[in-house]
């Protein structure tokens, strides 16, 4: 299997920060990899050296067996990025803003012209080809971006949260998009603070924390170390909690948790729907009213919350807004 992307020993710091301690990874040509972790783990940096905008401190960065660092032209000509933060020229319409990325390029006029009216197409945004930008929406720009992003043809796609601050829906567009650009063949390392965008589109994911990679594997493989399914049961009346944990005992194999704020009580099983039934009947015979009960899997969120202690998602959302605003206004 040729390998698209090949990752390994990679360092890097900013002064006092080691933004990145040595990673290891490797992707295979032709399929979607998520890279994942916390706010300031080192995504960015390390899609930033693949994508030859900057430079390691040591090890090796491949693409498609060519290095970032010996040889950042011939990458370049097999890459496409979208960055966390919008790329495009507010002043410019959706089709001048493409011609443009098709001259960077080295597209002739008429090759720019025909690329930017192709990818307009493709992203439906053919009727709003010849408006200025800034009145996008959020979506639109995403895939204004993407579209961009495209122009060379790369074989390799790094795509740094595409999706962030978008609406389900456009959301939903765009994971459309990108199953469109896998389907036919191209490379995509993803980050995502969504990782239930990372179980839909990527086959495999890399974990980082605090510049080192602490998991990768399939979704599947990452869900079975944090364990089974579970019953979770929220109680009706608050002071019957101990009780139903003590009526659950026979269905739970393992430890028994408590959610005090929830009212709700959660039992590791292997007994699948089944333990449902059973976890009714037995607090039924306990006299134990029942708000809600439902069999969960773990998700992501849940191997990422357990790997790293924090939620992918619990950061609040204004931080990130005005965050975004002020490196917007450095760039
Ligand atoms: N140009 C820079 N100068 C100084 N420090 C930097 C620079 N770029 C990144 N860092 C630091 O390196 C670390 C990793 O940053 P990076 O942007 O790669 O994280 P990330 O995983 O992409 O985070 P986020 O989820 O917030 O996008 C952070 O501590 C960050 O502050
Ligand atoms: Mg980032």
């Amino acid at each position: 299997m040729t390998l698209a992307i090949e990752v390994s020993g990679l360092q890097k710091s900013f002064g006092e920060v080691q933004a990145l301690r040595g990673i290891d990874f490797t992707v295979e040509q032709g399929t979607v990899v998520g890279l994942l972790g916390p706010n300031g783990s080192g995504k960015t940096t390390t899609v930033r050296i693949l994508a030859t905008l900057l430079k390691a401190d040591s090890g090796i960065a491949k693409v498609s067996g060519i290095d970032v660092n010996s040889s950042p032209d011939q990458v370049r000509t097999m890459i496409g990025l979208t960055g966390q933060y919008a790329a495009v020229d507010e002043y410019l319409t959706g089709r001048e803003n493409l011609q443009l990325f098709g001259q960077l390029f080295h597209l002739s006029k008429k090759q720019s012209a025909q690329r930017a009216d192709e990818l307009l197409t493709r992203f439906d945004l053919a009727d709003a080809a010849d408006r200025g930008i800034k009145g996008y929406s959020g979506g639109m720009r995403r895939r204004l971006d993407l579209a961009a992003s495209l122009i060379g043809r790369p074989s390799v796609l790094f795509l740094d949260e595409p999706t962030t601050g978008l609406d389900p829906r456009s959301r939903l567009g765009m994971w459309e998009v990108i199953e469109s650009l896998v389907a036919q063949g191209t490379t995509v390392l993803l980050t995502t603070q969504y990782l239930e965008e990372a179980d839909q589109l990527a086959s495999r994911s890399v974990v980082l924390d605090h510049g080192s990679v602490i998991a990768q594997g399939t979704s599947d493989e990452l869900k079975s170390q944090v364990g089974g399914d579970r019953v979770e049961v929220v109680v009706e009346v608050p002071s019957q909690l101990s009780q139903a944990k003590d009526a659950l005992v026979s269905i739970a194999s393992g430890e028994i948790n408590t959610n005090d704020a929830e009212h709700k009580v959660i039992v590791p099983t292997s007994g699948g729907s089944r333990s449902v039934v059973e976890a009714v009947r037995l607090l039924d015979e306990a006299k134990i009213s029942i708000a809600d009960i439902a069999l969960r899997r773990p998700t992501l969120d849940d191997v990422f919350l357990s790997l790293t202690g924090r939620s992918a998602e619990e950061e609040k959302p204004e931080v990130k807004a005005k965050q975004r605003s002020r490196r917007g206004a450095r760039a």
